[in-house]
């Protein structure tokens, strides 16, 4: 097992535990925005703003191929990496994935004043939140579940992943 997806609704808390598994397996931690960033000199709100959504998914596609010889990473995809491009199919043929799975209530609760730094939720009222994530959950839960594996999040959730890496445990 040498490369590692996070993958899961925004919100769901990826790129924190991503770093930290990394942590204690002395891997490398990668965010795919990150990346995307670094490479564009640009945040993503700002990449959404200036060059639409339909470019930045093309950079997301290409930044996640760019990961194809990196070994050893723990890698926090983006919310809709895995829906769009095949990259779901890439994923699963690169690496070995895990959804963080969070109910759509409690990403709502979570997401509630940051619309502004997710572009596609931005200038969703409050009370449209709930809604607006249980529907593009729906839509993209199909493509979480086919990780290879599926996580609850929850107090266990960093360890199990850990567990399942260092046993070895493949697709
Ligand atoms: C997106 C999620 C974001 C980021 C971009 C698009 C999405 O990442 O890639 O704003 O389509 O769900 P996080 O899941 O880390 O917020």
């Amino acid at each position: 097992m040498v490369r590692v997806f996070l993958i899961g609704f925004m919100g769901c808390g990826k790129s924190f535990k991503a770093k930290l598994i990394a942590e204690k397996l002395a891997w490398t931690f990668v965010d795919l925005d990150g990346f995307i960033e670094e490479r564009e000199k640009m945040t993503i709100p700002d990449l959404f703003r200036r060059k639409g959504e339909v470019a930045f998914r093309r950079m997301e596609y290409d930044a996640l191929r760019a990961l194809a010889n990196r070994r050893n990473i723990i890698v926090a995809t983006g919310g809709g990496t895995p829906c769009t491009g095949g990259n779901m199919d890439w994923i699963l043929d690169n690496g070995t994935s895990f959804y963080i799975r969070v109910p759509a209530k409690e990403l709502a609760g979570r997401l509630k004043g940051q619309q502004h730094k997710r572009p596609l939720l931005d200038g969703i009222s409050s009370t449209e939140l709930y809604p607006a994530v249980r529907q593009l959950l729906e839509v993209r839960e199909p493509y979480y579940l086919r990780a290879d594996h599926i996580i609850p999040e929850g107090p266990e959730c960093v360890d199990s992943i850990c567990r399942v890496i260092r046993s070895g445990r493949s697709i």
